[in-house]
């Protein structure tokens, strides 16, 4: 058998310890300019959708679409178009790295009905599968492609919905969000909306 330097041996038996020096996470300067609208931290503000924590891959295709107004936004593509290849690549980064507070976001009283009954059940006559399903319990996130969706403003999440229905947002990975939100209507866009923002956007540190 090869003999392994002591320090790989050491990275093979204990990788999280070795990885946790390496994850200083460093703003890139261009995340100066994203502080105005997403926070400081990338929680978002106001109408503003936050930043932290949006899965790395996701984060560059939606800055990579903004840039080539495959998706429609009138002041995300003068901001995106501008930057370099390599800076969305490391903003992508940075941002996906940075968690969520607990108590950021939008959290509120999570409104009963129709919102939640789509959230968590899907719609089985419709072919429509429970929002949960793909963005996690809590609508948390999974994963680098399945965007957590808790907390983000109730306005952001609808626009997102309606853009999905008039071609103005690339449908995504497997066009999956396209199907769905073609099956949708107007008061269940409000409604689920409404039902996500209502929620933490980061579990509570000791319910982990
Ligand atoms: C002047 C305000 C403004 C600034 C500055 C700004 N943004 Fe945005 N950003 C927005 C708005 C508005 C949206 C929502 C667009 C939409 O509805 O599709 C958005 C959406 C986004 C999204 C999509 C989020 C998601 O969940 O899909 C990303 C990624 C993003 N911005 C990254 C950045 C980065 C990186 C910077 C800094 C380089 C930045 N933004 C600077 C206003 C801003
Ligand atoms: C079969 C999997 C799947 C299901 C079920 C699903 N989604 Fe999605 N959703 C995705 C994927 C994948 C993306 C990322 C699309 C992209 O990369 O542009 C997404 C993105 C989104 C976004 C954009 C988030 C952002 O930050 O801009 C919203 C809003 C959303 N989904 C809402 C919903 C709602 C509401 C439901 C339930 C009615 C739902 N989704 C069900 C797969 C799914």
């Amino acid at each position: 058998m090869a003999r392994l330097p002591v320090i790989v041996v050491l990275c093979l038996l204990f990788p999280s310890a070795y990885a946790q020096q390496n994850t200083a996470n460093t703003a890139p300067p261009a995340a100066q300019s994203c502080v105005a609208c997403h926070g400081a931290q990338g929680q978002g503000t106001g109408s503003y959708p936050h930043l932290a924590g949006l899965g790395e891959a996701y984060f560059k295709r939606q800055l990579d679409a903004f840039a080539s107004g495959e998706r429609v936004n009138a002041i995300m593509k003068p901001i995106a178009s501008g930057l370099s290849e390599e800076q969305r690549q490391a903003l992508a980064g940075y941002f996906s790295a940075l968690a969520m507070q607990p108590g950021g976001g939008q959290a509120g009283e999570a409104p009963t009905g129709p919102g939640r009954e789509l959230a968590l059940h899907g719609r089985w006559q419709q072919d429509l599968p429970a929002c949960v399903q793909c963005h996690g319990p809590g609508g948390l996130g999974i994963g680098a492609d399945f965007p957590p969706i808790a907390g983000q403003p109730a306005g952001y999440l609808r626009n997102q919905l309606k853009a999905w229905r008039s071609g103005d947002r690339p449908a995504g990975p497997q066009g999956l969000m396209g199907h769905i939100a073609e099956q949708l209507d107007a008061d269940d866009l409000k409604a689920v909306a409404e039902y996500f923002a209502s929620l933490p956007a980061a579990k509570e540190a000791n319910n982990e």
